[in-house]
């Protein structure tokens, strides 16, 4: 029992499930000037590629039915958290959910610009592991391109953007709080990249969520206050002007000694046969 819970509140939570089996999820101590916690709004000009991902058929259309965000890396290819598309986050299977889209060019989620894309495939990494959570990702292919410039690059393996104590933003239109406040608006936060580690001494596994160097990375600020949270899953964190990490778990939001974990890019690049090109191929430039 206690284990479950335990597991529960360090695991991957988009806002439904949050809502739905994790009460708990509002013990979690505000951060002290709550993104994202303890962040600044963003228009998305200044991140073009972060992108939210959406389904009002299965979130209901007050955000725009965002529940998850994403990273756009190609003109029609968009990374995101494997855990987004969990059956138990779509309520199904990822195929069935007809209204599956993207939104890009949008800073206010009850705003109209920009545009709504449809997903046209989703493929979910066949070894995200649900213990650990490692591998967490997903490539989504668009029905249509983004509008031009929309995607960042990839940092490479090597890139000196991994280097612990190399400043670094995450954005999103998750929880500002860590009780439920979903932002309408982008937010950005400015983080650290921090040492494996410091987050292998605070994520050793044994039901708490396990950190694994090769295939995460960790950041935020060693004493807290600024974090990614609840419905930032998948969207970007980004250093020296390349993407590093998508939003994928973590204990509570803001914590100290609870940094954020993020899914290594330069993981899934390597995963994905992308080699070093930092840029989604297939797709053109
Ligand atoms: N799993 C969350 C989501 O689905 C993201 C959690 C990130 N947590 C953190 N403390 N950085 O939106």
């Amino acid at each position: 029992m206690r284990r479950s819970v335990v597991r529960a509140l360090s695991r991957p939570l988009v806002l439904a499930a949050a809502a739905a089996v994790l009460p708990l999820v509002s013990a979690a101590p505000a951060a002290a000037d709550s993104i994202v916690i303890g962040g600044f709004p963003v228009d998305v000009s200044q991140s073009p590629w972060t992108v939210a991902l959406s389904s009002r058929d299965r979130f209901g259309g007050t955000r725009a039915g965002q529940f998850c965000d994403g990273v756009a890396v190609g003109p029609t290819t968009v990374l995101t958290a494997a855990h987004c598309l969990d059956e138990e986050v779509l309520s199904g299977p990822v195929e069935q959910v007809r209204d599956l889209k993207v939104i890009a060019g949008r800073t206010d989620l009850r705003a109209r610009e920009g545009r709504e894309i449809a997903v046209q495939d989703a493929w979910v990494n066949p070894d995200y592991d649900r213990d650990s959570n490692a591998g967490d990702f997903a490539v989504l292919s668009l029905a249509e391109s983004l509008p031009e410039n929309s995607a960042i690059q990839m940092a490479p393996a090597g890139d000196p953007a991994y280097e612990p104590g190399t400043a670094a933003v995450v954005y999103g239109w998750g929880d500002t709080s860590g009780t439920g406040d979903y932002a309408t608006g982008l937010r950005g936060a400015r983080l650290h990249v921090l040492s494996d580690a410091l987050c292998e001494r605070a994520y050793p596994g044994g039901g708490d969520g396990e950190y694994r160097a090769e295939s995460m990375l960790c950041a935020g600020e060693v004493l807290g206050g600024r974090d990614a949270c609840q419905g930032d899953s998948g969207g970007p964190l980004v250093a020296r002007g390349r993407l590093v990490g998508l939003v994928s778990w973590g204990s509570g939001c803001g914590r100290s000694g609870s940094p954020g974990v993020y899914t290594r890019v330069s993981d899934v690049l390597t995963k994905l046969g992308w080699g070093t090109t930092a840029r989604a191929p297939r797709d053109g430039a």
